[in-house]
């Protein structure tokens, strides 16, 4: 059976094109979404793409992945920096994880330097727009093909 990969967008990622297009690009999130999906295809994987402004829907996501899905990739946005439970539903989540940024985190204030999801990623990816979230795709096949 293919293996599922969770793919997790957090808050004011649905402003993706409008949203400071010079820090994260002209793609929308839609776009972004459409890329994963094909991307999955090459992989043979099947790839379930979502977004939400709200912190306990993404731990509720985490929270009820680790029966359906292989694998996550998460862009948790803001929350990255600050959420302690989303750390903690990855955690009890237990699923190999890449964590992606659009934009260079480390490029930019002091306060964006800090992840709390890094703490349970296998790997994080960032600066590197669109481009990272096929990455993280294609790191993840691997992983779960070795597991
Ligand atoms: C982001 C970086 C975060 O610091 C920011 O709050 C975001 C997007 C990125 O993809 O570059 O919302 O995660």
């Amino acid at each position: 059976m293919a293996h599922k990969i969770l793919i997790l967008n957090g808050p004011n990622l649905n402003m993706l094109s409008e949203r400071e297009p010079e820090i994260y690009g002209s793609d929308t999130l839609e776009s972004i979404g459409v890329a994963c999906q094909h991307k999955g295809q090459t992989l043979g994987m099947m790839v379930d793409f979502r977004q939400s402004n709200e912190e306990g829907e993404l731990v509720g996501w985490i929270q009820s992945a680790a029966k359906d899905f292989s694998g996550i990739v998460l862009n948790a946005g803001a929350y990255s920096h600050t959420s302690i439970a989303i750390l903690d539903a990855l955690r009890a989540a237990s699923l190999p994880t890449i964590e992606v940024h659009l934009s260079n985190i480390y490029r930019r204030e002091s306060f964006r330097h800090h992840s709390y999801i890094s703490q349970a990623a296998l790997g994080v990816i960032c600066g590197l727009g669109t481009q990272g979230y096929l990455l993280a795709l294609d790191a993840l096949a691997r992983i779960v093909d070795e597991d």
